[in-house]
């Protein structure tokens, strides 16, 4: 008995060490690299050294990880009507489904610091995991009958998460849908409310003009025709700061600025770690932009705010891989250089950022929806079902659709021919429903 006592107490001493051995290896700022158990997915990388971001209670266990991971992603989960929330699960009737996997917690699939494990999208499960809860479907269901269980959440099918676009009923009101609908074309933004005060000190120095082509810009832009003055961004002479700040831009761009710190682009300046750098990044980028970060003139430019500037040339100042590279051969460019000669309507042109920042309906803190320009160009990026409904299906029908996403070499190429997939979950909908 009293033996047992002593290992007791040896074992509470010797684990609040460890815990506070480990607590300052999170919460220290120097040599926390020494602690980590090992890299975190890419989508984190970013914060990797910031432990508290996830750990916001060093001697918090699950569910206060959990409450970091629901902090920043239930929103995203809720607008995507996750097919399997939480609820799901604390429904008695599913309790055996938890045996092997408990799905309450993102860490059953999401595990972190375990770079073996990692699939894409962070998922540290095997391909084959969704066998566990659904196998009598593979057995049960005639069409689905002899696939093989790693084929359920990848090829274009089911997501574990996001099924806006793959849902049996949507697919059966899209099922006879042309390739290209008879009216192809993006819808506009909403109009952007700001309000714009009085400046009262009228003169700018003469160290603080712009140069000739500048000004020139600068009386061009939006912001001069909507009766800016320079004072609006860099602050009354006496105060002149000579790089308006993030923060500047989004005392009249709410919407932007708050997408814009959900995604790769602006995430880090968001948490407080800076902007985001391009020699930090993982993806290919051009050698002269290493010096590089991201705010919102990285793309839009300090005087100009040329939009059509900022959704192809801009990126391609930066992104440097084979399917950005490949964009400015394919029909949707072409669609665009011939919006910008007037010869097309307006909303006719395809962008990278009509793909990857997409004209979206958003919720206002009232409730009201509005259409804006997502800045998060992460959100509809993977699984890139989600590009579906709010950009492809402005001018495609959605078998199409579903098939060219399902086609790595059309992503390579950045959409320069037909898909070569087909994709058979119409097919099988259609048969199930006669
Ligand atoms: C993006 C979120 C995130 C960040 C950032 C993060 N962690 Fe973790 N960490 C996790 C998750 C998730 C687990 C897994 C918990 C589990 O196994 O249930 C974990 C587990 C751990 C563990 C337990 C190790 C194990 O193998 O069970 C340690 C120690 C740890 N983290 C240290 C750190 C340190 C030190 C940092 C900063 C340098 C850090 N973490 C940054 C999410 C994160
Ligand atoms: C401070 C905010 C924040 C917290 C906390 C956080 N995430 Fe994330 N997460 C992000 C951002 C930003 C991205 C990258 C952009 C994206 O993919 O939406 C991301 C990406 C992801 C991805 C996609 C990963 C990839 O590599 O493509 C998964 C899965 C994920 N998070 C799960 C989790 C889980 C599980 C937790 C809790 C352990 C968690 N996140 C905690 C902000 C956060
Ligand atoms: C039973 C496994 C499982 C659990 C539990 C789980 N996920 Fe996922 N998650 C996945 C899979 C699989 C993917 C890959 C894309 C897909 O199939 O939807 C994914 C993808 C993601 C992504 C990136 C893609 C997207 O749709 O945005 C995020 C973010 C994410 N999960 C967050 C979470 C969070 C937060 C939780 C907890 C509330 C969670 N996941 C719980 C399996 C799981
Ligand atoms: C831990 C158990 C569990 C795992 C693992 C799991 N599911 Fe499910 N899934 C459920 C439950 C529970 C339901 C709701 C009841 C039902 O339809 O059987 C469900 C429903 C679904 C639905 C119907 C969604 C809807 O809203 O109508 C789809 C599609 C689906 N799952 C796909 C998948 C895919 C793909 C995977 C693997 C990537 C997967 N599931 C992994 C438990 C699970
Ligand atoms: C919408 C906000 C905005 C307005 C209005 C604005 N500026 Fe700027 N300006 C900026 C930003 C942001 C930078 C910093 C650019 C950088 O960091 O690269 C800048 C930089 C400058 C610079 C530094 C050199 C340069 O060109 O980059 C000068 C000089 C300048 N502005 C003068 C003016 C004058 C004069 C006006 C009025 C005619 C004006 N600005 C109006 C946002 C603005
Ligand atoms: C004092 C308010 C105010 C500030 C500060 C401000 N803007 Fe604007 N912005 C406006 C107004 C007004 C418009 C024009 C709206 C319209 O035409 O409907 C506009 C339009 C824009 C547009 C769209 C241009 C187009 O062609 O459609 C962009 C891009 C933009 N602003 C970016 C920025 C950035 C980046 C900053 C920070 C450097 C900034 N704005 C600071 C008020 C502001
Ligand atoms: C990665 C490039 C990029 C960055 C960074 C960026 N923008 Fe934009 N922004 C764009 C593009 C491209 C458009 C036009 C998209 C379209 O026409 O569909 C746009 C449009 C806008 C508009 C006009 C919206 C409308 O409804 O017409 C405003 C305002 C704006 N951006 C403000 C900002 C602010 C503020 C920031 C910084 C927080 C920022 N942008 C950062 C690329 C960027
Ligand atoms: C100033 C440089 C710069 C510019 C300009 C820029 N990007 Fe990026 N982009 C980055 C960096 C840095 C990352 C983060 C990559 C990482 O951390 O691995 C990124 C990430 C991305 C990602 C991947 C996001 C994810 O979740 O994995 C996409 C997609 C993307 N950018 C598209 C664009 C588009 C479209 C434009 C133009 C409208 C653009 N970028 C303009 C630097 C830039
Ligand atoms: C018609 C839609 C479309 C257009 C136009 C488009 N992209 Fe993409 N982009 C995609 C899809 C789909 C993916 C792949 C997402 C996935 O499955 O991982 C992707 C992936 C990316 C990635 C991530 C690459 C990686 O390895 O993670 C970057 C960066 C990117 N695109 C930048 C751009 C830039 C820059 C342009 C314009 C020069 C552009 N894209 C034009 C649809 C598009
Ligand atoms: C603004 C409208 C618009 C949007 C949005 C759009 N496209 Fe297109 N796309 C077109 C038009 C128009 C063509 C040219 C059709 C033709 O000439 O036959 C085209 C061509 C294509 C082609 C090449 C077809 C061929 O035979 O060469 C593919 C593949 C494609 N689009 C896929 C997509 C995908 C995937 C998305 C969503 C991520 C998308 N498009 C978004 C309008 C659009």
């Amino acid at each position: 008995m009293m033996k047992k006592k002593i290992i007791w107490s040896l074992w509470a001493v010797s684990t609040t060490a460890l815990l506070g051995y480990l607590s300052m290896g999170l919460f220290a700022n120097e040599k926390k690299d020494l602690f980590l158990p090992g890299p975190v997915m890419h989508g984190h990388h970013q914060v990797e050294m910031q432990c508290s971001t996830c750990h916001t209670d060093p001697f918090g266990g699950g569910e206060v990880l959990q409450d970091a991971c629901t902090s920043c992603h239930a929103k995203e989960l809720k607008t995507a009507l996750d097919s399997h929330p939480k609820t799901k699960f604390t429904d008695p009737r599913n309790a055996d489904r938890l045996e092997l996997i408990d799905a309450r917690f993102c860490v059953a699939c999401h595990l972190e610091h375990q770079p073996e494990l990692m699939h894409p999208m962070g998922v540290s499960e095997p391909e084959d995991f969704c066998v566990h809860c659904h196998q009598d479907i593979g057995e049960e269901r005639e069409s689905h009958v002899g696939l093989e269980m790693t084929t359920c959440g990848n090829s274009g099918c089911h997501n574990f998460h996001d099924n806006k676009a793959l849902y049996e009923e949507f697919l059966l009101d899209h099922k006879d849908e042309p390739d290209l609908l008879p009216t192809a074309l993006l819808p506009t933004t909403d109009q952007i409310e700001v309000k714009i005060k009085t400046i009262n000190d009228q003169s700018i120095p003469n160290q603080f003009e712009l140069s000739d082509p500048d000004h020139k810009k600068w009386l061009a832009s939006d912001h001069a025709q909507a009766g800016m003055q320079c004072q609006h961004c860099h602050g009354e002479v006496a105060n002149w700061s000579s790089q308006p700040e993030i923060e500047v831009c989004a005392d009249c761009h709410k919407d932007e600025t708050d997408t814009f710190g959900l995604g790769m682009h602006g995430f880090p300046w968001k948490q407080g770690l800076g902007l985001a750098k391009v020699s930090d990044s993982f993806l290919p980028m051009h050698s002269d932009a290493v010096h590089k970060e991201v705010d919102c003139q990285s793309c839009h430019g300090s005087h100009d705010y040329d939009i059509q500037q900022a959704a192809v040339e801009s990126c391609l100042g930066c992104h440097d891989d084979t399917h950005s590279n490949n964009f400015k051969a394919s029909k949707h460019f072409q669609l665009f250089e011939a919006e910008l000669n007037k010869e097309v309507q307006v909303g006719s042109g395809v962008t990278c950022a009509t793909c990857h920042m997409p004209r979206m309906k958003i919720e206002n803190e009232f409730g009201q929806e509005k259409l804006i320009v997502n800045h998060n160009q992460s959100d509809v990026l993977q699984p890139n079902e989600k590009m579906i409904r709010p950009v492809c299906m402005n001018c495609h029908g959605l078998g199409f659709s579903i098939n060219a996403l399902a086609d790595e070499k059309l992503i390579k190429n950045n959409f320069q021919g037909a898909p070569s997939v087909h994709v058979e979950s119409i097919d099988w909908a259609v048969a199930r429903d006669k």
